[in-house]
């Protein structure tokens, strides 16, 4: 049903995209417009005929054809509407990768969690100074850099985390904290809060016992009152949980009730609850390709429990404004405690590029520049020649390529076209496809 009407003029050809596909999706037909992740949906072949005919002929020319046919002229003004309340012809795209930078600030923690991926505990011996990274940062400013985010280890263990925060606003960064939120004392929480943009707080239990299973004792309250704390001076909270996957079946309907809760609780501020969707190999997990796609349906029958039709909304604000996704982030800069450089915060299984301590931070952008080419979706069998590469973006480049692991150095003789395929299933577009069809009107600009 479409709702919305435009004036348009009748002596109007459209410059329909080049690269079409067309779709039957049950009873609908998509026509996707590959290039600048657009579409629209069809309901019936007259509404078909009428589009390609438009390919073609003015509007005017396609009424004359309507009215020739003896067509229900609801039919023209259904396509007319979508092509233009969603721009059809718009070719111009924003692309989803933002000029990030993920820093380490230290290994030591004050936690030993069982699933810490980063095996975090005791401080890295050659850790990077307060004016390192104050180097670092403006650096990072000075090239254009916008947004960063400070982890660990956790951040709290060192006693110029606020200092860096304030340091590090002042050069115009939007900053975002991951912490486990244990140790954030008054003064600590008055002095930072105005240079944080967004914390984030890790608790994996809904309660002390499930919470202290994996972070420990006497964790639990501590993080909800930090998280409370910042809450209550404006500061935009993320709550993250990643559950072990022992026992998580069994106890979905308590982290549900603990997500609800939050969520009513912080209704009436920036606040939002972050299910992790994968366990990565940490200290104490290590879960097969079988459990962790196990995990991934539990914890997403938990965000769709605690949040209603999550993933239609999540899908329309990450394509709103012809938003391509060419990348799953790959590429932006991460570095390590030590000074080491990643372009992605997967550390614990990629290898160094070099160390910030050596490497020119021109040289450290250029790298990043070409990682993001080489991970570009349009470089990796099977998404590049796929209808949906730009709406589906092909994933976590280190879990389905896990050659481009193997790369220590960015030469343009490399080519991921060799690599072997990532797997995708019917399942995996058709998830796309509804998802299309159902949130279609959500687009109309
Ligand atoms: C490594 S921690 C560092 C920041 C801080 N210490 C904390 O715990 O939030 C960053 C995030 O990674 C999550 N994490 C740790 N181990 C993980 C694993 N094996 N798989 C997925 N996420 C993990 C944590 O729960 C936390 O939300
Ligand atoms: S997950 Fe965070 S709090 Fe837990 S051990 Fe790792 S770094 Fe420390
Ligand atoms: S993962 Fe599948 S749906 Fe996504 S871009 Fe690749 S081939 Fe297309």
């Amino acid at each position: 049903m479409i709702h919305k009407q435009e004036e348009v003029d009748i002596e109007k050809r459209y410059c329909m995209p080049r690269n079409l596909v067309e779709k039957e999706i049950g009873n609908k037909i998509l026509i996707i417009s590959v290039d600048n992740a657009n579409w629209i949906v069809l309901d019936n072949d007259i509404q078909k005929k009428i589009f390609y005919r438009l390919k073609e002929e003015s509007i005017k020319e396609v009424i004359e054809y309507i009215n020739v046919n003896n067509i229900e002229e609801k039919e023209l003004i259904n396509v007319l509407t979508q092509l233009e309340a969603k721009k059809f012809e718009d070719m111009n795209v924003s692309c989803s990768q933002k000029q990030g930078m993920c820093i380490y600030l230290t290994n030591e923690c004050n936690l030993r969690c069982k699933h810490c991926y980063m095996f975090a505990g005791v401080k890295n011996e050659d850790e990077l100074t307060t004016n390192e990274i104050y180097k670092l940062l403006g650096d990072f400013s000075n090239s254009g850099g916008k947004v960063v985010t400070f982890t660990g280890g956790e951040v709290t263990q060192r006693n110029d985390l606020y200092k860096i925060l304030e340091f590090s606003k002042a050069k115009g960064l939007l900053n975002t904290v991951l912490t486990n939120g244990v140790k954030w004392s008054k003064d600590l929480i008055e002095l930072s809060y105005k240079f944080i943009d967004e914390i984030q707080i890790s608790i994996d239990g809904y309660d002390e016992k499930s919470n202290s299973n994996i972070r420990g004792r006497g964790n639990f309250e501590k993080s909800l009152n930090t998280a409370e704390e910042f809450f209550n001076k404006g500061v935009r909270v993320s709550i993250a949980v990643t559950p072990l996957y022992e026992g998580l079946n069994q106890n979905k309907d308590k982290y549900i009730q603990f997500g609800k809760h939050l969520i009513k609780k912080y209704s009436d501020g920036q606040f939002h609850l972050k299910f992790n969707y994968k366990l990565l190999r940490g200290r104490e997990v290590d879960l097969n390709k079988e459990e962790n796609d196990e995990y991934f349906k539990i914890m997403h029958e938990i965000v769709n429990k605690c949040y209603i039709n999550s993933e239609k909304k999540d899908f329309v604000i990450n394509h709103r404004d012809n938003t391509i996704l060419n990348n799953c982030g790959y590429g932006e800069i991460t570095v390590a405690a030590n000074g080491d450089i990643y372009f992605c915060n997967r550390i614990y299984e990629l290898k160094s590029y070099g160390n910030i301590r050596n490497l020119d931070f021109d040289k450290v952008m250029e790298l990043s520049k070409k990682a993001q080419l080489l991970s570009n979706i349009n470089n990796f069998k099977p998404c590049c020649d796929c209808e949906l590469k730009y709406i589906c973006g092909g994933g976590c480049r280190i879990s389905n390529f896990p050659e481009l692991i193997q790369i220590n150095n960015f030469k343009c003789n490399i080519d991921p076209k060799s690599f072997k395929p990532r797997k995708c299933d019917q399942e995996l577009k058709q998830k796309y496809y509804n998802l299309m069809i159902d949130t279609n009107e959500q687009f109309f600009k």
